[in-house]
């Protein structure tokens, strides 16, 4: 790391409170000088730090740039390779790169904006800068590829606990895997990954994670404006709030990835299901069917009893709640 990094790391680990260029420089082991200039190089990146003679610096608390040092000071296991970026094509795209290039585990890549976010079934997802958090954590996960739906499932409860934390909000999970306020999506996850053919186990899955924060500011797009929202109604700007998310995010995975195949977070799943005791419309390639959405099998499936009563279990595709009319 460069003396930049450093600085930056102990100036975010101290957020809101001042920190002398001589403790600085000794905890660092560099010159004042070269705290000096760090500083300078912070600032040119848009930083905004106090400087203020016998207090020394201070990183102010509305610093809102997601960086690898604001992720990991909310971190809980610090194992985790970070890569920040403002502006990428699409960061599972990226980490689908990387995954082939060797990276580890629990690489995790999160970009400010994406020009071509992408979503599920060969949708775009709205990825605009300064209010939303696009990451991606690469996974590689010794599970039979018939099981993948445990990670997506895993990945919207480690979601919906984050928002439900930093914004005192009740997250429901919109069956596979889309997280929902009130009645509007908040989160889109796409999972993907390849097959290992010889021991039908996953040989990686990148865990695409997409949360609208707060508004636009360019309002949503006509086509999403009236099923979209966002986690905070409106631009906080106290504190990093993204950085705090995308931490609590990983701290939830991390949590339950290790013991996956217990599904110990079924039940919180379940009772976060946004769709259970509603009628829906299942989405198939032949037109559309109504049901209702009665329970969840073990296996994630959503039981449905379809029009004549008869009942299906779902293990992907795309459902829609019914509007009342
Ligand atoms: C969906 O709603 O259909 C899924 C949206 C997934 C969006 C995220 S943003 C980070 C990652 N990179 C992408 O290109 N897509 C996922």
């Amino acid at each position: 790391m460069s003396v930049k990094d450093d600085v930056l790391s102990q100036l975010e680990k101290n957020r809101g409170q001042h920190i002398s260029g001589e403790e600085l420089a000794e905890s660092l082991n560099v010159s004042r000088n070269s705290v000096w200039k760090a500083i300078k190089q912070l600032e040119k990146l848009g930083y905004s730090i106090a400087a203020v003679t016998n207090k020394g610096y201070c990183l102010l608390e509305s610093n809102e740039i997601i960086s690898k040092q604001s992720i990991e000071n909310y971190l809980i296991e610090k194992n985790v390779s970070i890569e920040t970026y403002k502006t990428v094509s699409s960061t599972n795209s990226l980490m689908k790169e990387k995954a082939e290039d060797s990276a580890p585990e629990w690489t995790v890549i999160v970009a400010d904006e994406q020009t071509s976010g992408r979503g599920r079934m060969g949708r775009s997802f709205y990825s605009p800068p300064n209010t939303g958090i696009y990451m991606s954590v690469l996974l590689r996960p010794q599970l039979p590829a018939n099981q993948s739906i445990y990670i997506t499932t895993c990945a919207a409860v480690a979601v919906a606990k984050a928002i439900d934390n930093n914004a005192g909000v009740e997250a429901k999970i919109k069956w596979v895997n889309d997280i929902f306020l009130g009645n509007k999506k908040v989160c889109g996850i796409l999972t993907e990954g390849t097959t290992d053919i010889e021991n039908g186990e996953l040989k990686y899955v990148v865990l695409g994670i997409g949360i609208n924060i707060f508004p636009p500011d360019e309002k949503f797009p006509e086509e999403i404006k009236d099923v979209a929202t966002t986690v905070f109604a409106e631009a906080m700007h106290d504190k990093d709030y993204r950085s705090k998310i995308i931490a609590d995010v990983i701290n939830n995975l991390m949590e339950m990835y290790p013991e996956l195949s217990k599904k110990e977070f079924f039940n919180e799943y379940k009772n976060r299901s946004f769709l259970l005791g509603k009628r829906i419309n299942i989405i198939r390639k032949d037109g559309v069917e109504e049901a209702k959405a009665l329970d969840l099998d073990e296996s994630f499936g959503l039981i449905v009893e379809k029009m004549n009563g008869s009942l299906e279990h779902l293990y992907s595709g795309e459902v829609s709640v019914c509007r009342v009319v």
